[in-house]
């Protein structure tokens, strides 16, 4: 079959299409026809190896090649313990890992994947997986955000970030949208109150509060997140420097003793349930999938370094199958 892979970290540059061997499912795993794949900020974490945490599956090289983590297709086969799913079924999801999903066929767990609505393409069901469920527990299961408060969402443009903004909306925050200045106009199009230039502003030093702040990507110090908390307020990283998601686990009980305010880790919970709930929400026209682009598979180096140079409002869908 034909994939994308990276046999090294590096720029896309290092990314080629190859012919690699077609997975075999596990016995409690589903083998995929991919048609279309969406990009997140981990494929470009993961093709750089930076931050550090982008290396856990390969610290000098990856060991698996494929990059790709959020899939939707028609199931080709499945292992012997599948209940769920029959071969044939049109499905999405994510690859355990967060890698495989590049590629004519891809292999993930059960546990991960969906049946896709008929409502829905393969390329909007695509772009749900990872950044859906993200906005799901970050603002709903874990933030817990409730009408009139107000919320702050910071890597609001980009995969994530661009399903939160409208998830805090839809449950009656007032929404602050942090991301760079060409952005601003789409973060309004999605329904924020207020948009903030990290280039220009620093959203911890501005003299604001809020009662949730969503970090997509953490780069500052725990004591400037708690010090933008209003008090109970909660404070959740994503992703972000290594050293700040570990000072944040580190220092983030003693501030809550201190000052009351919560500020931690958005880990987030991979199942089957949030998937299908971030669906319904996409299915019903409360969230909408942000589709910004579509590459064909063998032009993925320019979808991710269209990507990774800061271009993406929301999301980038790969297009395996062209009848998608
Ligand atoms: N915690 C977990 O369990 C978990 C699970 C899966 C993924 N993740 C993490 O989630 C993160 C990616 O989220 P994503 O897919 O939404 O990424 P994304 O699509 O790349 O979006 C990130 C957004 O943040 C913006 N940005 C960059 N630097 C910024 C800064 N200093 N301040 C404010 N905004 C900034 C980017 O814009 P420009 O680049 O254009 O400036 C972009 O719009 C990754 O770090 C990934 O590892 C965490």
């Amino acid at each position: 079959m034909k994939a994308i892979i990276q046999r090294k970290y590096g720029s896309p540059d290092v990314l080629q299409i190859a012919e690699v061997k077609k997975p075999t499912p596990g016995d409690n795993e589903v083998l995929v026809r991919v048609h279309a794949v969406s990009l997140n900020g981990s494929d470009w974490e993961g093709l750089r190896g930076k931050p550090l945490y982008a290396r856990l599956g390969g610290l000098r090289k990856p060991n698996n090649w494929i990059l790709g983590s959020d899939i939707a297709g028609r199931v080709e086969m499945i292992g012997k313990n599948v209940r769920d799913i029959q071969p044939g079924e049109e499905v999405f999801g994510e690859m355990a890992g967060y890698r495989g999903g590049l590629a004519e066929f891809a292999c993930t767990s059960e546990k991960l994947l969906a049946h896709k609505p008929a409502s829905m393409t393969f390329e909007q069901a695509a772009a749900i997986p990872q950044g859906a469920v993200i906005a799901l527990q970050g603002i709903h299961v874990k933030g817990n955000v409730q009408p009139g408060q107000r919320v702050l969402i910071n890597g609001a443009g980009g995969s994530a970030g661009s399903f939160a903004v409208q998830l805090a909306k839809h449950y009656g925050a007032e929404v602050t949208g942090v991301d760079h200045a060409g952005k601003l106009d789409f973060l309004h199009s999605l329904g924020a109150d207020h948009v903030i230039d990290y280039t220009r502003e620093d959203f911890t030093k501005n003299g604001n509060q809020y009662d949730l702040i969503l970090d997509v990507l953490a780069y500052r110090s725990p004591f400037d997140y708690a010090r933008a908390l209003r008090p109970n307020g909660s404070y959740f990283a994503v992703g972000g420097s290594v050293t700040r998601l570990l000072q944040l686990l580190l220092l983030g009980p003693w501030i809550k003793r201190r000052t009351g305010r919560n500020v931690g880790i958005l880990a987030v919970q991979r199942n089957r349930t949030d998937l299908l709930t971030s669906m319904e929400l996409c299915e019903a026209g409360i969230v909408v999938p942000m589709i910004d682009r579509r590459y064909p598979l063998n032009e993925t180096p320019e979808a991710l370094r269209y990507l990774g140079e800061g271009h993406a409002r929301g999301k980038i869908i790969i297009t395996v199958v062209a009848d998608t």
